[in-house]
């Protein structure tokens, strides 16, 4: 089902970052678009920066209940993209706790199966879910164990819902790293450090914008011939 005036987009995560730059670029193309992410005040100032005619609701990924309440609100519905993920730190074994493991897989993957699993009921056969991995998945780096673990887990996890829930398509974006919220926790002079070093081994020359990532998963919700599929979106992390 193509991306138009008809199709009917949910961006759970929609609030900010990718999220928000993929919930403005399908709002673009005419779809019916809903957000929605855990905090009100981020739905609220979110929807100021959209078009007209988006809706957002307040819903924790973390909460079942929530998110079954949400999805019998929205109706049917066409494509999903899953973009709720919390700061992000890199961290060294030697910091490593069981507990910030869970969190950490706890939102990328364990909170989006159940999404996908209470969305299901609620998609187009011929709608699409994207989930959200990360270059990570192929790419190793210093503190990157778990980042790279959740991102290599997500990619595996498409291909079986691929299979599973077929004719619905399931696939993920790998970003690289993005200019977004998600690296807010670090000081600003540390965080432009970074991306300006990461700028310079960069094919591209630069680091990503919400908006180069947005435009991947539009891309895999409008290909109806794609599923279980990754679409890396790195500015050629992969390649430096
Ligand atoms: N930015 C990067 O460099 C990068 C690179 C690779 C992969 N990724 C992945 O891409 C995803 C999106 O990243 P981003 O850069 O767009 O981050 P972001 O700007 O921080 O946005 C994260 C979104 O998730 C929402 N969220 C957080 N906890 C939630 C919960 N419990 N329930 C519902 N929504 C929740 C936030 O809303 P609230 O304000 O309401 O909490 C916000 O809308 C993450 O999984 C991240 O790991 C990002």
């Amino acid at each position: 089902m193509n991306i138009n005036a008809t199709s009917r987009v949910v961006v759970l995560g929609g609030t900010s970052g990718i999220g928000l730059a993929v919930a403005q670029r399908a709002a673009a193309a005419g779809s019916a678009v809903t957000i929605a992410s855990r905090r009100a005040e981020s739905v609220h100032s979110a929807l100021e920066q959209l078009p007209a005619g988006v809706v957002g609701r307040a819903v924790d990924a973390a909460s079942s209940d929530g998110l079954a309440a949400f999805f019998d609100e929205v109706g049917e519905f066409d494509h999903l993209a899953y973009t709720a993920g919390e700061n992000l730190t890199g961290l060294p074994l030697t910091q490593y706790t069981v507990d910030q493991a869970r969190e950490f897989f706890g939102l990328r993957l364990f909170h989006a199966l159940d999404a996908i699993r209470l969305a299901v009921p609620h998609l187009s056969p011929n709608g699409s879910i994207t989930l959200t991995s990360g270059s990570a998945a192929f790419k190793g780096g210093l503190g990157w164990t778990l980042g790279a673990a959740v991102s290599g887990a997500v990619v595996s996890a498409v291909r079986s819902l691929a299979v599973e829930l077929a004719p619905i398509r399931v696939n993920a974006v790998a970003p690289g790293v993005v200019r977004s919220p998600l690296w807010s926790r670090m000081n600003e002079a540390d965080r432009e450090e970074m991306y300006a070093g990461l700028a310079a081994s960069l094919p591209a020359g630069r680091v990503a914008e919400p908006g180069d990532i947005a435009k991947a998963y539009v891309a895999l919700m409008d290909q109806e011939y794609v599923t279980g599929v990754v679409s890396v979106v790195d500015g050629g992390t992969l390649v430096a």
